[in-house]
């Protein structure tokens, strides 16, 4: 199996900040992963395209990134069913799969990442989920060194959220995604934006409208390095909810049953009078209050400290904890955002 030791992550994390890690491995078939060392210390990381993930520190764990490719499409009588290995790129496919006139993914065009990070946080935008398409994950189990198939019910996908965060974290490595598109396709036209659509907007449309939504908002991380949304949209009680609504009437907001409201943290932040602002070299998106920015620090922690700055600032204001979608990693691997302490 092809690995690096001492290897630098610079080019490796869209933060684009310094770490290093002693060994980097690029699993890229089922004997690779059995060649694998005994992973049962917490002390590795599983990296994709390295788009959501923070290195706090300068020494990175043992990373691993899956590196399986391939693009298989068959079809049924009403659907096409595509699998796709986990190390493709997730933007790649979308493309490539609306060239090949097998549309669904458009919503969720020009998301960086992985193919085999996108199951993990659920990725979604413009109203679509990675869920909506997903009939099954496969995935390498460490201990019993075989492959297992999780249905989209087993995966237990929820808004940024999914098994492998939870009952299945660290316990092995997504190979490969398989989707089921249906042949009848309909414009999901329901997120603020796409509205201004006609009705019978192609796909094309619908992903050039989701370009130039993202692109005029998100910062291209190749030009101005970030991770997209730093934190999550927070879920809060109706209670809650009713209390800031009344004090704020134009507060953004999106129902989720259950008597629970998901708030806009961008906007919350916005709110807090944090839009635009910077220290350490690195900064508050002035035109996405949502997204951290690094203008020219090359050290994790300025972020980390930015970012707890702006939860304490949400939290005085609105009395609300936003909780980070990036993940923090140390020398010692994953760790909770509120366990870390700024060195
Ligand atoms: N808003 C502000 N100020 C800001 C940012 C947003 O007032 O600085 C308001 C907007 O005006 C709008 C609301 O907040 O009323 C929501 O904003 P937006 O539509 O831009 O979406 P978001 O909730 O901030 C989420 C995803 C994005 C995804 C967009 C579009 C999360 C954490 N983020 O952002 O995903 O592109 O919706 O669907 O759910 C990502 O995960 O990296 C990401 C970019």
């Amino acid at each position: 199996m092809e690995s690096s030791q001492q290897f630098s992550l610079q080019n490796n994390n869209s933060f684009n900040v310094k770490a290093i890690c002693p060994t980097i491995y690029f699993p890229k078939s089922l004997t690779d992963l059995k060649q694998l060392p005994d992973l049962a210390s917490e002390n590795f990381y599983i990296l994709g395209d390295g788009t959501n993930t923070l290195f706090i520190d300068q020494q990175a764990p043992t990373i691993i990134k899956p590196s399986f490719t391939g693009v298989d499409i068959t079809e049924t009588a009403d659907s096409y069913i595509v699998t796709v290995g986990a190390g493709e790129n997730w933007h790649q496919l979308v493309s490539s799969l609306l060239e090949q006139g097998i549309f669904g993914l458009e919503n969720l065009a020009l998301i960086p990442g992985s193919v085999g990070a996108a199951p993990v946080q659920n990725i979604g935008a413009y109203g679509v989920e990675f869920s909506n398409f997903c009939i099954q994950v496969k995935w390498f189990e460490f201990v019993s060194k075989t492959v297992n198939t999780l249905n989209n019910d087993g995966c237990q996908f929820t808004y940024r959220n999914s098994v492998f965060k939870h009952a299945l974290y660290n316990k092995g490595i997504i190979i490969e995604v398989v989707f089921s598109f249906p042949k009848v396709w309909q414009a999901n036209l329901s997120y603020a934006g796409l509205n201004e659509l006609n009705e019978n907007a192609t796909a094309k449309a619908v992903m050039e409208k989701v370009i130039s939504l993202r692109q005029a908002k998100l910062p291209d991380p190749q030009l101005l390095p970030n991770a997209g949304s730093f934190f999550k949209n927070p879920i809060v009680d109706e209670t809650i909810f009713t209390r800031l609504q009344r004090e704020y009437p134009k507060m953004p907001f999106y129902p989720q049953g259950k008597k629970q409201v998901k708030l806009a943290a961008g906007w919350l932040i916005e709110q807090a009078g944090l839009k635009g602002y910077c220290e350490n070299g690195v900064g508050v998106h002035e035109k996405q209050a949502l997204v951290l920015v690094n203008y020219e620090s090359e050290n994790g922690q300025d972020i980390v400290a930015l970012a707890h700055f702006v939860q304490q600032q949400v939290l005085a204001k609105f009395d609300i904890i936003i909780s980070p979608e990036v993940r923090m990693l140390t020398s010692q691997g994953e760790q909770d955002f509120a366990d870390l302490v700024i060195k």
